[in-house]
């Protein structure tokens, strides 16, 4: 093994250990959120966003977050993300490129940072390569969302300001890269701060970085 190579290797080998040791606390919560019930489980949307409110950092909300809409998950799709989906959800969090190959389920990872960043009340955008996934993407995970009590949009191309400011209004909205950027344009060029649809850029998620990059 080559110097660069060592040294990338122990690099991305400390970085998933630090990872792991997140997604073990999501884990370790599991049967907590089992047990409530559907209204108490709902409930915690409201605790997290207070917690937050009260001082706390999207980091220190995270463990109980993922761990909340994993259960959710659960309960309405059936579907309990596996370990290395907590880990790859936790990447997407700090910024990061997750590798995932195809049929990995990127879809069900996008629910946690996608939930823990909408409890900030600043909206979160996701970026599909076409307006097929957007909607089915936020028709599929949507129902988690609401599930949650979280609205879900979603900006097509051809809508109206008024369609557009509400999918912008909704805590999650979805939309491909072209889209938000036509979207952007236009509310750059308005002549009043009332015409624009976008409240802001928090957060976003990009499916398949890839293509979106290169294209
Ligand atoms: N934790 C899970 N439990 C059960 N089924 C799962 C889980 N995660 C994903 N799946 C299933 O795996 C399949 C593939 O998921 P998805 O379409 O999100 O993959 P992908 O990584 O986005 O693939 P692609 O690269 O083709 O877009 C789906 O049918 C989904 O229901
Ligand atoms: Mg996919």
């Amino acid at each position: 093994m080559g110097l660069f190579s060592w040294l990338f290797a122990s690099d991305n080998a400390r970085s998933i250990k630090k990872l792991k040791k997140i997604a073990d606390l999501v884990v370790e919560r599991e049967e907590k959120y089992q047990q409530m019930s559907d209204e108490e489980l709902k409930e915690q949307t409201n605790i997290l966003k207070q917690e937050l409110k009260d001082g706390k950092t999207l980091d220190d909300i995270l463990p109980d977050a993922y761990a909340a809409v994993r259960e959710a998950s659960a309960r309405v799709l059936k579907m309990k993300h596996y370990y290395v989906q907590i880990i790859g959800g936790i990447a997407l969090h700090q910024g990061r490129i997750a590798e995932m190959k195809t049929g990995e389920g990127k879809t069900l990872v996008e629910t946690l940072p996608a939930y823990l960043n909408a409890l900030s009340e600043k909206g979160v955008h996701i970026v599909t390569v076409n307006e097929y996934l957007a909607k089915r993407d936020s028709e599929w995970m949507g129902k988690v969302f609401e599930f949650m009590g979280l609205k879900v949009g979603i900006t097509l191309s051809g809508e109206n300001q008024e369609q557009k400011r509400n999918a912008y209004l909704a805590d999650i909205t979805y939309g491909t890269n072209s889209e938000f950027g036509f979207d952007y344009l236009r509310d750059n060029m308005c002549v009043s701060l009332k015409q624009k649809v976008q409240r802001g850029h928090n957060f976003a998620i990009v499916d398949e970085v890839d293509s979106v990059l290169i294209d």
